[in-house]
């Protein structure tokens, strides 16, 4: 039985992956810090699968304790979501997030050459396109410098991974999300900000849940067709998915390039008010919302062209979005009724 390792594995997209490699048979081992995540869900990971992967609470800018993992734990893949990922928050604390996103992926890249291990797939973001001059985004799309320090970690990540696949004949994936959202069908696992939710979704459901007083709006004069800014949202459970086909296509040896780069999003692109038309019609209730300035450093438009997953991982999604609005109001309201 192959054993992956996953970094960040019990975060929102490395929870649902473990669930589905476990699914696909695969033995499963996390590393993670829980700075951004927590311990229960490890328990809410068993309990969907009835298979309780190994666990190692591990700093990776840490490299003796990296190292000391790696002499004991024999891998065959790694999938590394391990990084800190709030875009304020970079722009806030730099080096803290040039620290952990660089020197964590460094101390795992340093280990696969020391530990002969190979098939490593990186958690990208579609922020490396910064605002694309044409849509839809496809993988040929020139990459333009990203607003912030986090988005620049992850364009570095894939810079880094580039030469070091190239230098050491391993072979690796950059999977480039668009904007997840969702929740896993059990309501055990879902998205569970730190504090003050950046990210649409999660603002949206506290806000239903009256935990918010009212959703602003960043901004409703972009040359859109309703004024607000336009993303792809994607289920979770179709990205986690696309790192079992990412981590097949791998093993079975089928990657012409050293570092191969896959765009993941749904194809589609949605506005802000059509999200939250979209959750309200879905859950049937009604969103207090306003309309507030544009935030610094946010884009127009971006929505994905998947077809090279398509033709190349066999991926596609399979979650409308009328659903993802459901599993994630319905993880929300589980969250509370925990509290
Ligand atoms: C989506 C849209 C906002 C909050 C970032 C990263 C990406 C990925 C996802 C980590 C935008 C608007 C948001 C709010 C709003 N990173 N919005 N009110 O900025 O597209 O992508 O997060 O997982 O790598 O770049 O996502 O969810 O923050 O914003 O109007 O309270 O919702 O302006 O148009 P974003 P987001």
């Amino acid at each position: 039985m192959k054993r992956i390792l996953v970094t960040g594995g019990l975060g929102y997209i490395g929870s649902h992956t473990v669930v589905v490699l476990q699914e696909a048979g695969f033995d499963v081992v996390i590393i993670d810090d829980l700075s951004n995540a927590s311990i229960s869900v490890l328990d809410n990971i068993s309990t969907i699968t009835g298979k309780k992967p190994s666990f190692y609470e591990i700093d990776l800018k840490d490299k003796s304790k990296v190292d000391a993992f790696f002499e004991t734990e024999k891998i065959d893949g790694i999938i590394h979501f391990a990084a800190f990922k709030a875009v304020g928050e970079s722009v806030e604390k730099p080096l803290a997030y040039y620290r952990n996103n660089i020197v964590g992926l460094l101390n795992v890249l340093d280990a696969m050459q020391q530990y002969q291990l190979d098939h490593f797939i990186f958690s990208s973001s579609c922020t490396v396109y910064g605002q694309a001059d044409q849509m839809p985004i496809n993988e040929d799309t020139p990459l333009k410098r990203a607003e912030s320090p986090y988005g620049k970690t992850k364009a570095m990540g894939e810079e880094i991974i580039s030469d070091f696949t190239k230098a050491s004949n391993k072979n690796a994936i950059a999977l480039r999300y668009f904007n997840p959202v969702g929740s896993h069908k059990s309501s055990l696992l879902g998205d569970i900000p730190n504090g003050i939710p950046n990210n649409l979704l999660p603002y949206i459901t506290q806000t239903a849940s009256g935990l918010r007083k009212q959703l602003a709006v960043f901004g409703n004069d972009y040359e859109t067709r309703d004024g607000t800014a336009i993303r792809d949202y994607i289920d979770v459970n179709d990205l986690a998915n696309a790192h079992l086909l990412a981590l097949q296509f791998l093993l079975e040896k089928r990657n012409q390039d050293r570092l191969e780069y896959f765009n993941l999003g749904s194809g589609t692109g949605s506005t802000v008010l059509e999200i939250i038309k979209a959750f309200e019609q879905a859950n049937d209730l009604k969103l207090p919302y306003t309309i507030s300035n544009r935030r610094e450093g946010d884009i127009q438009e971006a929505f994905a062209d998947y077809s090279k997953a398509k033709n190349k991982l066999n991926w596609q999604p399979s979650t409308s979005l009328e659903v993802s609005m459901k599993t994630a109001w319905e993880f929300e309201k589980k969250l509370k009724l925990n509290e």
